[in-house]
């Protein structure tokens, strides 16, 4: 099958395309540069009014935004679109070049070959235990019921789990948490640094300079500590770790320090950034929606007969599971992804030109009336079989489909539903007082500071 009969939106440049419509409201110079930085959300969300793929000027340059379910599977699935431009370079020079997420062509097929394998189905329960052990000694802890900051435990459980189940063993508290201080720190200098790109200004000795050079320093340290350590044990335990160390590329021979060691980063921070902020958006969810934590707490109860709830009990948990789903369409950690087409192509009839810069949103996509009855009401029912059933095709996407396709999404729904049912089981959440939990935007989307009581049920 060619993409062409796979996609219908999809065609090569007949020729005849035309260019298509710019949004309304640039400014001279400066384009939708400032409605983008003042709202982002609000901004791609308003795209779709002006048609299906729209011009954006971002000071002088032009960015073609695709507004369509249809039109991102498109771009998503076509090998015309590629892994590059300003994003990726950003991530590039601060995360390294030869990670999976960054890669292109042959060496992004073989990486892919080479991680697989431990995210494919038949691989998940094997993670099961550190999952439950994880959830459990949260649940432990905020037994107490004292305020929780949930920032720092999304992104520690996060973090956690990814590296305890991928790189076994290596994980002390002390590790953890180092890698946590320095992930936050990297990924909020290096948002920064993409919407602000001030070049030579991120040189100078300012302090949030010298703390954000430490924090990048730190977590490729920590990542050298852990291969290192893997190394001088002579043990091959079986997970990710060993099947990197033992990799070879195209050519037979071993891959390089280099790509090992962005191999693991690119793994850590893609992991540990979506799952830390849709963990604060599911914990959003039961403090806003306490009717529905009722709801998964009955649901748990009756599966488990009030045990602590288990990795086995989760694919029986559909209320619980249809929750996580309907957070992750409202607050997608992953609100904006971006290519960059390397031929003359067209979308949807509209001319693309080779090098154009790509982008849409998965939160703009995700809360369109025109997919959605009842768009911004959360609903998890509407995840029910027979109502899921209307829901346009790559209108819910929330780990992109394609060759590009998060690897780790049974991984991750997996810990999402496990970790949602622990704590709507013991606990009834508050908000506490000076928690906000309007959306804090940069590479992902996440609450800016919710805090919240656990209080046992
Ligand atoms: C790629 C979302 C969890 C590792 C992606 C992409 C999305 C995504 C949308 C595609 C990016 C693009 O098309 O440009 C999510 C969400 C997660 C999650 C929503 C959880 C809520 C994880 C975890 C890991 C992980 C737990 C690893 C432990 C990766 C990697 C890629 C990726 C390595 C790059 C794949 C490639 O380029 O071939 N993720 N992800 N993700 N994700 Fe995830």
């Amino acid at each position: 099958m060619t993409v062409e009969s796979a996609n219908p939106e999809f065609r090569r440049n007949s020729g005849e395309a035309h260019e298509p419509p710019l949004a309304p409201g640039a400014v001279p110079l400066l384009g939708h540069g400032p409605a983008l930085v003042r709202d982002p959300l609000a901004f791609m969300s308003r795209l779709r009014d002006h048609g299906d793929v729209v011009r954006v000027r971002i000071g002088p340059k032009t960015v073609y935004a695709v507004t369509t379910p249809a039109l991102t599977g498109a771009v998503a699935l076509s090998p015309d679109y590629i892994i590059s431009g300003p994003l990726w370079e950003s991530l590039e020079a601060l995360l390294g070049k030869e990670g999976v997420a960054t890669s292109n062509g042959p060496r992004h097929r073989r990486q892919r070959r080479t991680i697989q394998p431990a995210f494919r189905l038949d691989a998940i329960p094997g993670y099961g235990p550190v999952m439950e052990e994880e959830v459990h000694a949260l649940t432990e802890r905020w037994s107490a019921g004292r305020p929780v900051d949930s920032t720092s435990e999304a992104f520690r459980i996060a973090v956690r789990t990814s590296a305890r189940c991928l790189l076994s063993g290596r994980c002390t508290d002390a590790w953890a948490e180092r890698l946590c201080g320095a992930l936050t720190t990297v990924f909020r200098g290096t948002y920064r640094r993409m919407v602000l790109p001030l070049g030579p200004l991120y040189r100078l000795p300012f302090p949030a300079n010298r703390a954000f050079n430490r924090a990048l320093a730190d977590m490729h340290r920590l990542v050298d500590e852990v291969v290192a350590e893997r190394r001088a044990s002579g043990r091959k335990p079986d997970d990710l770790l060993t099947v990197l160390l033992t990799a070879k590329d195209d050519t037979g021979e071993p891959i390089g320090e280099q790509e090992i060691h962005d191999q693991v980063v690119a793994i850590l921070t893609a992991g540990g950034e979506s799952v830390g902020a849709t963990i604060m958006w599911l914990l959003h969810t039961l403090v806003s929606h306490p009717e529905h934590a009722d709801r998964i707490h009955a649901e748990v109860e009756t599966v488990t007969g009030g045990k602590p709830v288990t990795f086995d009990d989760v694919r029986m948990l559909t209320h619980t599971n249809n929750v996580v789903v309907e957070t992750m369409r409202l607050r997608p950690s992953v609100w904006v992804l971006t290519r960059r087409a390397v031929t003359d192509t067209e979308l949807g009839g509209w001319r693309i030109p080779a090098g154009a810069d790509i982008i849409y949103s998965p939160y703009a996509i995700q809360r369109d009336p025109r997919s959605y009855a009842d768009h911004l009401t959360f609903d998890p029912d509407r995840w029910l079989p027979e109502r899921a059933k209307d829901v346009p095709k790559y209108a819910m996407s929330p780990f992109s489909v394609g060759n590009r396709k998060c690897p780790a999404d049974h991984f991750s729904m997996a810990l999402l539903s496990l970790f949602t049912a622990a704590v709507a089981a013991r606990f009834r959440l508050e908000r506490v007082a000076g928690s906000d939990d309007s959306p804090q935007i940069g590479i992902t989307l996440r609450p800016r500071n919710l805090l919240v009581r656990p209080v046992p049920r």
